[in-house]
């Protein structure tokens, strides 16, 4: 194989807030020659998740931080280009921690999973992966709707948010996004097909939520944390379930106000509960049958915003802080070869 080179975006300063220029560099290298039981993926996409953010503080989480010099971590998808390993033939499409760069050494481990090549790779990025089993796990593990409870969800038009929505109604309940933005809002009620949305940025929360839940609140899946955490919290129901998905407010400052609301957690004998969806690894199939079969019977959608090209990565990453994205962030880095 002639070289190839590979673009790579490494992390030279830990970021303070939004990731300045600063903080990352993009270099340009040769990919590397896969070593017997390797194989080289060129990647197609680089899915932008939240997490990738807290990798770059010098915070030790359920992975370690990235270390100043090394690629930025990130989960995509690619194609095999060249293999030494037996478990890869040329052209299979596999998704990995790919890192923000243009190609990356796979081996026949854990951490990547052969995908049958005819597969959608926006689909599976957005729903038949750690996005789509996170929405599945909790909310039908911790949240549990049933016909005609209210289900609240933070972060509404977002990867994470919109199918969890989706999976609430499609379990009979009536559904309630929250979400910045008229736009944002207009999605998740025309092409999510939640009930109503409130745009937090516009309208004073705590009485939207008494507008749009006259019954209650029975359960809250909590993308987001902070004041809007708080403000749920101020309207559960009778034996309420809140998953604790996720804090995005306060992953650029690192500091997580305490809701002063949570003592309705004991009024209203309710339940709050956080999960990590990795731990769930071997039931990944299970969240992926239901997922495809509302889909095939077209009760689940899914949406992208896609940027383009290595030297949008952190763009695109920030985007999710500034509310940029609707649906699953990705970064397109090659065209799928089966596109
Ligand atoms: N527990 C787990 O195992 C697990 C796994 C995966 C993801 N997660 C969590 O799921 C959540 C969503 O992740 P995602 O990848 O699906 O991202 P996403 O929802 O597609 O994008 C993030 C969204 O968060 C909202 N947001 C950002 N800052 C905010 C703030 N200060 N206040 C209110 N809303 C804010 C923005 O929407 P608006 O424009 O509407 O504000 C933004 O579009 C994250 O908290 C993530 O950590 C948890």
């Amino acid at each position: 194989m002639p070289d190839l080179p590979n673009r790579q975006i490494v992390l030279r300063r830990r970021p303070t807030g939004l990731v300045q220029p600063d903080d990352t560099e993009l270099i340009s290298t040769q990919a590397p020659a896969p070593a017997p039981g390797e194989a080289l993926l060129r990647t197609t996409y680089v899915g932008i998740d939240a997490a990738a953010r807290t990798w770059l503080d010098d915070q030790p989480g359920y992975l370690p931080p990235v270390r100043l010099g090394e690629v930025i971590r990130a989960a995509g998808i690619g194609e095999v280009v060249e293999t030494r390993c037996d478990a890869y033939a040329v052209g299979d499409v596999v998704t990995t921690l790919t890192g923000f760069q243009e190609y990356v050494i796979i081996r026949d481990d854990v951490f990547s999973t052969p995908i049958p090549g005819e597969s959608d790779q926006l689909a599976i990025m957005s729903v038949y992966g750690p996005t789509g089993a996170t929405a599945y796990f909790g909310m039908t593990d911790i949240g549990r709707p049933k016909p005609g409870e209210t289900v609240v969800v933070s972060a509404a038009a977002g990867a994470t948010g919109s199918v969890a929505g989706q999976i609430a109604k499609i379990a009979g309940a009536r559904v309630v996004g929250i979400a910045g933005g008229p736009q944002k809002c207009r999605a998740v009620v025309e092409d999510f097909g939640f009930d109503a949305c409130i745009d937090y940025q516009s309208e004073d929360l705590a009485a939207a939520l008494k507008a749009h839940c006259p019954q209650r609140v029975d359960v809250y899946f909590d993308n987001v944390g902070g004041p809007i955490l708080d403000a749920v919290l101020g309207r559960l129901a009778h034996k309420a379930r809140v998953v604790l998905c996720g804090v995005i407010s306060s992953y650029l400052t690192g500091e997580h106000p305490g809701p002063a609301n949570y003592v309705n957690l004991m009024s209203k004998s309710a339940l709050m509960q956080g999960f990590n969806t990795l731990e769930q690894w071997g039931r990944f199939d299970e969240a992926f049958a239901h997922l495809r079969q509302w889909e095939a019977e077209g009760r689940l959608k899914h949406r992208q915003t896609i940027f383009d090209g290595i030297e949008s990565c952190v763009e695109a990453l920030n985007g999710l802080f500034t509310g940029a994205n609707i649906g699953k962030t990705l970064v397109r880095l090659s065209e799928p070869a089966l596109a």
